[in-house]
């Protein structure tokens, strides 16, 4: 028996379908949904084009799509079924579709993220130079407020609460050092390696992470940094944590 034209066409069409969304992510990354759409719109013009051109008679092609919709086949159970999958089921299945797509969706939007990842190894290994010099730590103190009031307090604000300027442009807030959940739960080393590479250093885990905080390393002396984690710590008065080094 030869096959309808129709039939040739749709598993032409259905073949191309097959083909992007099965076929091409074995190589690479899946089509978005969008793009497929568009992809199989232009497979199906140039289907119908095809046909209309290379065949002489294009009611072969059109005719049995026109009587499968009249139901002109009188008393044949499989079309009879078909009919109703087309007309019942594709509808019930479009409209259930829809219905999900304008749903509220109530999931938060952003993943939960890593408030303070791991810092890389190198970070473990960061010692304040100036920290074991009592001294002179007022003096160190008073360097790094200096620091902190010229280049911090737009974010961080003048109280170290992160009520700066800036602050309610910007999400992520800047960190709150008044609050005992920043910089007194996390050591030296680790404040100075946030203060170093800022929003862009923080690692993968740490993501969707859209930090302002700026690459300190960039802008400010090794020394200045180590001051101006001085001067947070002095100011709020949270001791930097040490457990680790004391387990040592
Ligand atoms: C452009 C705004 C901006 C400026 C200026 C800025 N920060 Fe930040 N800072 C941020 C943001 C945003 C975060 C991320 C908040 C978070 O991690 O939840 C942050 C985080 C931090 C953290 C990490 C705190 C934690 O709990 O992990 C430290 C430490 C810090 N900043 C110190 C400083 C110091 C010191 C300066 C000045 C040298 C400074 N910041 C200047 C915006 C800023």
């Amino acid at each position: 028996m030869k096959m309808p034209l129709v039939a040739k066409a749709s598993a032409c069409v259905f073949g191309f379908f097959l083909f992007l969304k099965l076929g091409l992510p074995l190589f690479t990354s899946p089509l978005p949904y969008s793009v497929l759409a568009m992809y199989m719109i232009l497979v199906l013009i140039s289907t119908l084009l095809y046909v209309s051109i290379f065949e002489d008679d294009y009611s072969n092609f059109y005719l049995p799509i026109v009587k499968f919709l009249r139901g002109d086949e009188g008393d044949n159970a499989v079309r009879k079924m078909s009919r109703i999958a087309v007309f019942v089921m594709i509808p019930l299945f479009m409209g259930f579709r829809t219905y999900k797509s304008v749903q509220p969706n109530f999931e938060p939007p952003f993943p939960q993220r890593v408030i303070h990842p791991a810092p890389p190894g190198s970070a473990a290994g960061f010692v304040n130079p100036y920290g074991g010099d009592e001294a002179n730590h007022e003096k160190y103190v008073q360097e790094g407020r200096k620091v902190y009031y010229e280049n911090c307090v737009f974010c961080h604000g003048d109280k170290l609460d992160g009520k700066g300027f800036f602050a309610n442009a910007l999400n992520v807030k800047p960190a709150n050092f008044a609050d005992p959940t920043t910089i007194s739960m996390l050591q030296e080393s680790f404040v100075f390696w946030r203060v170093k590479t800022g929003g862009i250093g923080l690692p993968e885990e740490a993501t969707p992470w859209d930090s302002a905080m700026p690459r300190w390393e960039l802008i400010l002396s090794e020394e200045e940094r180590w001051k101006a984690v001085m001067f947070l710590y002095d100011y709020t008065g949270w001791k930097p944590r040490t457990w680790e080094l004391d387990a040592e």
